[in-house]
């Protein structure tokens, strides 16, 4: 693998998911694979997994990790061509690309969409810069549109916890939010749940105005009634974002539809998903994440796993 900037750089996500599974195992066994090689982390938000998931597996690779928050330490970017730099940005992509490039053997990325420019957070701004001038394979750690080292996470996470018996149900359940949230988990929750091999029933549940970019959801079920959605449900992954159309706007902050245990009451006995970092209370009320099947913790761990399986790949291919 080159670079891994989406769920579908994976040539399969289910052999990925079994490779992972067998490295969590044993997560020390390829520790020469990365030594004498360097990963940049490169931080333009926060984060508490992604930064310490991502460096541990770094770090059971046999890598060094060196983590930047660039969005508070280092020099404002410029990303226009041809701009006159004689505004606020100190110093543009292109130079500061190369030079870490020469840094690092592997440059990792987490930076979100601005949520007031949609055609700019499409193009991926930031993530695209750095594939166009790093000359060394760049990782997403959860860009404008996607995160798929999470969707990773939760492939795994669906394999450990999936019963035995039939066809998976996966819900993708909106939630409210007081603020205006990216798509990105839930882009690459759904472009994973509907490329896995497995054939996932795939739904996706939000209230009228919050439906996601249809070229990600096409061959999802979308249902505008939560419980009924959540109907014979195997898993519930819930995640806020906010409005596609209305770009960037809070246009709903209904309690009712935070998950609580009546409406898990109607799934087939389903296991709660979440990313994390997550409002209790206002996404999920204490009874579920606090209950049997929440599996919320386990989807963290599964972050080292996913990372290590990714940046194993990239390294084999260096
Ligand atoms: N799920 C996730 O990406 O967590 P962080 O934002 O804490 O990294």
């Amino acid at each position: 693998m080159k670079h891994y900037l989406s769920i579908h750089d994976l040539p399969s996500i289910k052999d990925t998911v079994k490779e992972a599974i067998e490295i969590k195992k044993n997560p020390l066994k390829d520790q020469a694979l990365g030594k004498n090689k360097t990963i940049g982390l490169l931080f333009f938000n926060n984060s508490l997994r992604t930064r310490l998931s991502t460096q541990k597996a770094a770090l059971n690779l046999g890598m060094e990790p060196i983590v930047m928050n660039f969005g508070a330490e280092g020099w404002q970017l410029e990303f226009e061509d041809g701009t006159i730099m004689d505004q606020g940005k100190s110093e543009h992509v292109k130079e500061a690309a190369e030079v870490i490039s020469q840094y690092c053997d592997i440059i990792a990325i987490r930076a979100f969409a601005g949520l007031e420019d949609k055609e700019k957070d499409e193009a991926e701004e930031v993530l695209s810069a750095f594939v166009k001038y790093a000359t060394v394979p760049i990782l997403n750690m959860e860009s404008s549109v996607g995160h798929p080292l999470q969707a990773l996470a939760d492939a795994i996470t669906i394999e450990e916890h999936k019963p035995a018996k039939k066809k998976l149900k996966v819900v993708l359940s909106w939630a409210p939010h007081p603020r205006a949230l990216p798509h990105a988990v839930g882009n690459s929750f759904a472009e994973m749940a509907l490329a896995h091999e497995d054939g996932f029933e795939v739904v996706i549940t939000h209230p009228k105005g919050y439906e996601l970019s249809p070229e990600r959801t096409k061959g999802a079920r979308i249902e505008y009634d939560q419980k009924k959605a959540f109907e014979g449900a195997d898993f519930i992954y819930t995640k806020n974002w906010s409005s596609y159309k209305d770009y960037g706007k809070v246009a709903n902050t209904d309690s009712s539809w935070m998950i609580t245990a009546d409406k898990m009451a109607v799934t087939d006995n389903a296991k709660f998903m979440h990313c994390l970092p997550v409002r209790r209370n206002v996404i999920v009320a204490d009874e579920v994440i606090d209950s049997e099947n929440s599996i919320v913790i386990k989807q963290a761990n599964n972050r080292t796993y996913s990372a290590q399986i990714v940046l194993k790949k990239i390294l084999e291919n260096l």
